[in-house]
C-alpha cells in the first residue's frame, strides 16, 4: 500500500510523489491549512492539506487522533524558518493530494504524549495503544536486535537451537510452580518449566554438545521491578567445557553485544568470590559503580559496654559492620531517620552512626548517639580501620550477618543513588565460588544455585562439610543486577544422589521426581555445564529502563495478572468437570 515509511523521508525525497500509511499522530488547523502528523513505526512526517483540493481537505478536517489513513502527496522542503532539527523528517513536509481513511478510531483513553499523566494500570489495560508510543517501540525494536545479535553469536559458535517442553514436570529453581491440570490423567498436573535446566542437561547426555534456546520460563514468586512470573532466558549448555571456558565465552558474547549495539566497551570482567561480595558489599550481586564498601568491626566491638553491638560481635552468626560515607557529615537528622526507616525493611533494628567532625579530638570531635559507649581506643581503631576523614559519616549495622548484609548492602546502593556516587556507567563482574548450600530458617539446607550444580569437592567432603563446601557456580552481574547464572553440573549419578540426600530428598522422591535424570546420568553423561541469561533484565539495563515491564510487550502486573486480557480468569463449569476439578471457595481472611 505504501511507497515509503513516514520516518524514512528526508531531503533526498524532495519532489517525489509518495504514498504513506499510518496513524494520525496530531492534527492542527492553522487557519486555512490543515497539518496532519502521520506516524508509523519508523517515525512521523508532517503532511499539509490546503483547500485547493476540496475533497481531501474536507477529509483531513474530519480525521481525529489515531485514525488510520493512507495518503499520497508530494515531498517538498519546509519553508524557511519552519524546519525542525529535532525530527528525523524535520527538513521536509508532504503536500497531501489524496487522503483515504482506512479506519476511524475512538478517542484513545490517553494521548500518547500524555502517558505519564495516567497510571500504569490504564496503560497496561490498553497496552495495544501504549505500545504505539515511540519510546516503547524503540525498546521492542532494540530487544529484537539483542536476540538477533545473540542468535548470530551462538549460531556462529556451533550452538544448536533446540526447543524443550512447556508442559513438563517441576524443575526446581527455588520458586513455586505454575501447574496445568491434565484432562487425560485426572488428578495429575503438568508443571510449566521454571527453566529448561533438566532438558538441556539431557540434550548433553544425548550428544548435542552445544545447545541454546530463547526460552520462556515460569515462576510463581513474589514480583519486583526485575521479576516477572513469565520471563525469557537465553539458555545455554555445553559439554566438555570447564567453568573458565564457559565464563570466557559467555563474557565475550555480552561484550560483543554491547560493542555492536551500543558501542560500549565493557572490558574484562573482574571475578569476585561470593564470600568477598557478601563481606564487602553485603550482596551476591554487588553494584561496583558505587565506591562505598562495608567493613567488619566485630572484633573492635566485642567488649564495648553496648549490648546491641557486643552481642552480635561475639555471636558466631552475628556481625557488626560499618559503612563510611565520605563527606556524609552533611546528611541531616531527617535524612538519617529516613535511612533508619529504610534499613528496617531488611530487619535492621536501628542505624547507629558517627559524624566525624574532628578526628584529632576523639573526646569531642565525634558526633553520635553511640560514641559514649565506645572507649577512646576503640574510637581510634575504628577511624583508623575505616580511614575516616573529617567530614565523613559512618553508619553501623549490628545483628545476624544476614540482616547486617542485607540492610547495609541495600543502604549502600540507596546512598549511591541518592548521592549520585556512581564512578562509571557500566560495572560488570563475575561472582564465583558460591557455597553449595545455605541453611533455611527451619534448620534444613537448600541449594544456593540448584540441586544439579557440581560441588568443587568430593562426595565424601561434601557429606562431611555441606555448609562450607563450595560449588562450581558463577553469576554474571551488571550494575547490581544478576544478568545470568550457571554452573558446571553433576554428571555422575552417585554425586547427584549424595546431593539429593543432603537436601533431605528421600530415595522414593528422587526416583519419582528425578528418576529420568538419575537414569540418564548412568548412560554415558559427559561432563557438562552452562548458564542462562535473563533476556528481559539484559534489555532493561541496556535501554536504561527502570522495570522489566517496560521491555516486555505484554507484561503482568506486580500481582501477576494481565490487565489487558484479564488473565487469570474463571473457567466454565464444563471445563472444570472435564478436568474433574472442583474449586474450593477462596478463604476470606478476616
Ligand atoms: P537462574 O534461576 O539464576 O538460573 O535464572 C537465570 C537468569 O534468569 C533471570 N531471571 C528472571 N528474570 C525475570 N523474572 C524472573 N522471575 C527471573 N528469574 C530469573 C535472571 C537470572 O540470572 N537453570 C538455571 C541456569 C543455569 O544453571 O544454566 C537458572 O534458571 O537474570
Ligand atoms: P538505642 O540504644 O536503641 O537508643 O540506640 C542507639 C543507637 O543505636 C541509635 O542510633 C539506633 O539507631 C542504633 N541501633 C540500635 N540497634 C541497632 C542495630 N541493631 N544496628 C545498628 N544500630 C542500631
Amino acid at each position: 500500500m505504501r511507497s515509503h515509511y513516514c520516518g524514512e523521508l528526508n531531503a533526498s525525497n524532495i519532489s517525489q510523489e509518495i504514498t504513506l500509511c499510518g496513524w494520525v499522530h496530531r492534527r492542527r488547523d492553522h487557519g486555512g491549512v490543515i497539518f496532519l502528523d502521520i506516524r508509523d513505526r519508523e517515525g512521523v512526517t508532517q503532511v499539509v492539506f490546503d483547500p485547493d483540493r476540496a475533497e481531501s481537505f474536507a477529509l483531513a478536517d474530519s480525521v481525529r487522533n489515531e485514525y488510520v489513513v493512507k495518503l499520497t502527496g508530494l515531498v517538498r522542503a519546509r519553508p524557511e524558518g519552519t524546519t525542525n532539527p529535532n525530527m528525523r523528517t524535520g527538513e521536509i513536509e508532504v503536500l497531501g493530494t489524496h487522503l483515504e481513511i482506512l479506519n476511524a478510531a475512538q478517542t484513545p483513553p490517553f494521548q500518547l504524549d500524555e502517558h505519564q499523566s495516567v497510571g500504569e494500570d490504564v496503560r497496561l489495560k490498553n497496552r495495544f495503544i501504549d505500545l504505539r508510543r515511540p519510546e516503547i517501540q524503540q525498546k521492542m525494536r532494540f530487544r529484537s536486535k539483542v536476540t538477533s545479535v545473540l542468535r548470530r553469536y551462538l549460531d556462529g559458535n556451533g550452538f544448536l537451537d533446540i526447543e524443550t517442553p512447556i508442559l513438563t514436570r517441576a524443575t526446581p529453581e527455588g520458586a513455586r510452580d505454575y501447574l496445568v491440570p491434565s484432562r487425560t490423567h485426572q488428578g495429575s498436573f503438568f508443571a510449566l518449566p521454571q527453566s529448561p535446566q533438566l532438558f538441556k542437561q539431557l540434550l548433553m547426555v544425548s550428544g548435542f554438545d552445544r545447545y541454546y534456546q530463547i526460552a520462556k520460563c515460569f515462576r510463581d514468586e513474589d514480583l519486583r521491578a526485575d521479576r516477572q512470573p513469565e520471563f525469557t532466558q537465553i539458555d545455554i549448555e555445553t559439554s566438555f567445557m570447564g567453568e573458565k571456558d564457559i565464563m570466557a565465552m559467555t563474557e565475550d558474547m555480552i561484550v560483543s553485544l554491547f560493542k555492536e549495539l551500543m558501542n560500549v566497551d565493557l572490558g574484562a570482567f573482574p571475578r569476585m568470590p561470593y564470600s568477598e561480595a557478601m563481606e564487602t558489599y553485603g550482596s551476591d550481586k554487588p553494584d561496583l559503580r558505587i565506591p562505598l564498601t562495608i567493613v567488619t568491626v566485630s572484633d573492635l566491638m566485642a567488649n564495648v559496654d553496648f549490648k546491641v553491638f557486643s552481642g552480635p560481635a561475639t555471636d558466631p552468626k552475628g556481625r557488626v559492620a560499618a559503612l563510611k560515607v565520605p563527606s556524609g557529615n552533611a546528611l541531616t537528622r531527617k535524612q538519617i531517620d529516613d535511612y533508619t526507616k529504610f534499613v528496617s525493611i531488611y530487619g535492621a533494628k536501628g542505624l547507629a552512626y558517627i559524624k566525624v567532625n574532628d578526628k584529632s579530638n576523639l573526646e569531642e570531635g565525634l558526633q553520635s548517639p553511640i560514641v559514649k559507649f565506645l572507649p577512646v581506643e576503640v574510637r581510634a581503631a575504628l577511624l583508623d580501620r575505616l580511614d575516616a576523614q573529617d567530614g565523613d559519616l559512618i553508619f553501623f549495622g549490628a545483628d545476624s550477618a544476614k540482616v547486617v548484609n542485607e540492610a547495609l548492602g541495600a543502604l549502600r546502593c540507596k546512598l549511591g543513588d541518592d548521592l549520585n556516587l556512581y564512578t562509571c556507567k557500566w560495572a560488570p563482574l563475575w561472582v564465583v565460588d558460591f557455597p553449595m548450600f545455605e541453611e533455611t530458617s527451619d534448620g534444613g539446607i537448600t541449594a544456593i544455585h540448584h540441586p544439579f550444580t557440581a560441588p568443587s569437592c568430593s562426595p565424601e567432603d561434601l557429606k562431611a562439610n555441606p555448609l562450607t563446601a563450595l560449588s562450581q557456580a558463577y553469576d554474571m552481574v551488571l550494575n547490581g543486577t544478576e544478568l545470568g547464572g550457571g554452573s558446571i553440573r553433576i554428571h555422575q549419578s552417585s554425586m547427584q544422589e549424595t546431593v539429593f540426600e543432603l537436601l533431605n530428598i528421600s530415595k522414593e522422591e528422587q526416583q519419582e521426581k528425578f528418576g529420568f535424570l538419575l537414569d540418564a546420568l548412568k548412560f554415558g553423561a559427559p561432563p557438562h555445564g552452562g548458564l542462562a541469561f535473563g533476556l528481559d533484565r539484559l534489555v532493561m539495563l541496556m535501554t536504561g529502563s527502570s522495570s522489566i515491564r517496560d521491555v516486555i510487550a505484554f507484561p503482568k502486573t506486580q500481582s501477576a495478572t494481565c490487565l489487558l486480557t484479564q488473565a487469570p480468569g474463571e473457567v466454565s463449569e464444563k471445563q472444570l468437570k472435564e478436568l474433574n476439578i472442583r474449586v474450593r471457595k477462596p478463604v476470606v481472611e478476616s
